[in-house]
């Protein structure tokens, strides 16, 4: 898939977003290795600390329906610059895919691609948990 495919249906899953507080909608889009696109928004809560990113949100549909690999995510909201991604979410992603291309962009068409490694660079990973 293209990616300004992947970032369409990005766009589409942002204007789902439940942003009642911020009033900040994020739509993400992610690209697993079998094809299939899972789309995630913002979901937010009165309790605000309970709310949800629109990656993470894309990341529980899949894996939710049995997809773990993961090629490419395609984030997108109304920012000054290409969105990015906050710092839990780069964690997520890295968890499944430190080679897994973000496609961060916005409403006005930037775009800048780098991989979920290269956003969280030192990750603590798996490989750092004692072995139980
Ligand atoms: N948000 C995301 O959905 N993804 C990010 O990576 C950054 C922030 C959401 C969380 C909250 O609902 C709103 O944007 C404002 O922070």
């Amino acid at each position: 898939m293209e990616d300004k495919d992947l970032i369409e249906y990005a766009r589409k899953a942002r204007e789902l977003a439940y942003a009642p507080y911020s009033r900040f909608q994020v739509g993400a889009a992610l690209l697993g290795k079998s094809g299939r696109v899972y789309t995630g928004c913002n979901v937010e809560s009165a309790s605000f600390p309970a709310g949800t990113c629109a990656e993470r949100c894309a990341v529980g549909k899949a894996v939710s329906e049995g997809e773990t690999e993961f090629a490419a995510i395609a984030v997108v909201c109304d920012s000054e610059g290409p969105c990015v991604p906050c710092g839990i979410c780069r964690q997520v992603l890295c968890e499944f895919n430190s080679d897994m291309r973000v496609i961060m962009t916005n409403l006005k068409g930037d775009i800048l691609v780098r991989t979920a490694g290269e956003l969280l660079p030192w990750a603590f990973t798996g490989k750092d948990l004692p072995v139980t």
